[in-house]
């Protein structure tokens, strides 16, 4: 997610209402359909239910869910912007990278999870030298509905044709599969510690939800453990999330691939600097008409809620799932290494000015350090194939 304002972590839910813009009537109403929905699942649970829970239902509740309802989330108009909204630079130097992998013997197809607004598939199929058969599974049914409209209108009907929209994850599948932010849209666990490690939950007090006690014992709980074991030991007070869908995820992916290239594209650490002891807070963060702020208690079903990912941990499941890791580089090594300033060098033939000083801002944001280009990172699987990427090792 590109640039936008800092709200800050520290404040009270009634600082931070008050630093972001006011909801519409409509949206205070859809609102409280996912609060009273999310209320009866806490007093079913007997007064709380995981952090994980409560994220999955904000985002994905069926026609409810930040992700699974009708409002407009990507781009200016929306939340928050991410790299195919910024540019068509960024799908189509994922083309050549793609067009590479191809010649190298990976079969001639792509499949792309939560394909957001559909702007990379509609910056990346008409890069690639031969059409190929492109795929998508998306969790939202609403955002199915905006990406077949937009594709429709915006490709080549005989690109469009290639499009396929899946229910489930296909069977047998050789090709490309990529995803862009979507291991941050994933639900997490929160922990904190107070001389022992606990989960947090989240309640109801009557009024609004509440940060309660979930567990004492739990798989997020051993897995916070068995990352501090390896890093430094976390001080009192230190909150963080813990990622559990990478292993079940990577598995399901692995049993239905013969042979496959992953990407995933994110903003995210390393575990020696995700678990940093200086980064207290965790990395929860909402992304509300371009502000962000770290209140996911706030605004139920109009925000996004994402934490960054941890990629140490992805690719310890990647491994166990029996993937190759490829490399991991960030997104300015990746994109630089793939050719962008080509790629920009053919998006304006003609050379007028102002479309390259767009094209300049636009790399800017993309790859400075202080922008997108060292947060964010790519990393690499395969199965069952041998393919280089030099643009993710990029000690080489
Ligand atoms: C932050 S948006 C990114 C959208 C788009 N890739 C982009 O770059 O603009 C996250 C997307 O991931 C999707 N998503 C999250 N988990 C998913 C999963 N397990 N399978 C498929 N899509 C998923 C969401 O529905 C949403 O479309």
């Amino acid at each position: 997610m590109g640039n936008k304002k800092r709200v800050s972590s520290y404040h009270s839910e009634e600082q931070t209402l008050a630093c972001l813009p006011a909801p519409s009537e409509d949206e205070v109403a859809h609102s409280k359909l996912l609060i009273d929905f999310i209320v009866a699942e806490i007093e079913q649970h007997g007064g709380v239910i995981s952090f994980r829970d409560f994220m999955d239902y904000l985002l994905y509740q069926p026609g409810l869910g930040y992700y699974s309802a009708g409002q407009t989330k990507f781009g200016g108009a929306g939340d928050f912007v991410t790299a195919p909204e910024i540019s068509k630079l960024f799908g189509r130097t994922l083309a050549r990278q793609c067009e590479s992998i191809f010649e190298q013997g990976c079969v001639r197809q792509v499949l792309e999870f939560g394909a957001g607004s559909g702007r990379l598939c509609q910056q990346l199929l008409p890069g690639l030298v031969e059409p190929c058969a492109y795929f998508i599974l998306e969790l939202s049914a609403d955002l199915r509905s905006r990406q077949q409209q937009y594709l429709r209108a915006s490709l080549p009907l005989e690109l469009f044709s290639r499009v396929t929209w899946l229910d489930e994850l296909p069977m047998d599948f050789d090709g490309m599969v990529i995803g862009n932010e979507v291991l941050d849209a994933m639900p997490v666990h929160i922990v904190s510690k107070d001389q022992q490690w606990l989960e947090l939950g989240v309640g109801f007090d009557g009024k609004r939800f509440c940060w309660s006690h979930y567990a004492d014992n739990s798989d997020a709980i051993s897995a916070i453990q068995r990352i501090e074991s390896a890093q430094l030991i976390l001080p009192n007070g230190y909150t963080s999330e813990v990622n559990l869908n990478y292993g079940p995820w990577l598995d399901a992916l692995q049993a239905c691939c013969n042979s496959a290239v992953v990407l995933m594209i994110d903003y995210g650490y390393q575990q020696a600097e995700y678990y940093h002891p200086e980064r207290s807070h965790g990395t929860l963060i909402c992304h509300y008409h371009h502000r962000v702020h770290s209140d996911p208690l706030v605004y139920p079903g109009l925000q996004d809620v994402t934490a960054s990912v941890d990629f140490d941990a992805f690719a310890d499941a990647a491994s166990r799932c029996n993937f190759e890791i490829c490399g991991l580089s960030t997104q300015a090594q990746f994109l630089l290494g793939n050719g962008l300033l080509d790629e920009a060098d053919c998006a304006d033939p003609n050379k007028h000015t102002r479309a390259q000083l767009d094209l300049a801002q636009q790399i800017k944001t993309l790859t400075l350090p202080s922008e997108m280009g060292e947060r964010f990172k790519v990393i690499g699987l395969q199965k069952n194939l041998n393919i280089d990427i030099p643009a993710l090792n990029t000690d080489r």
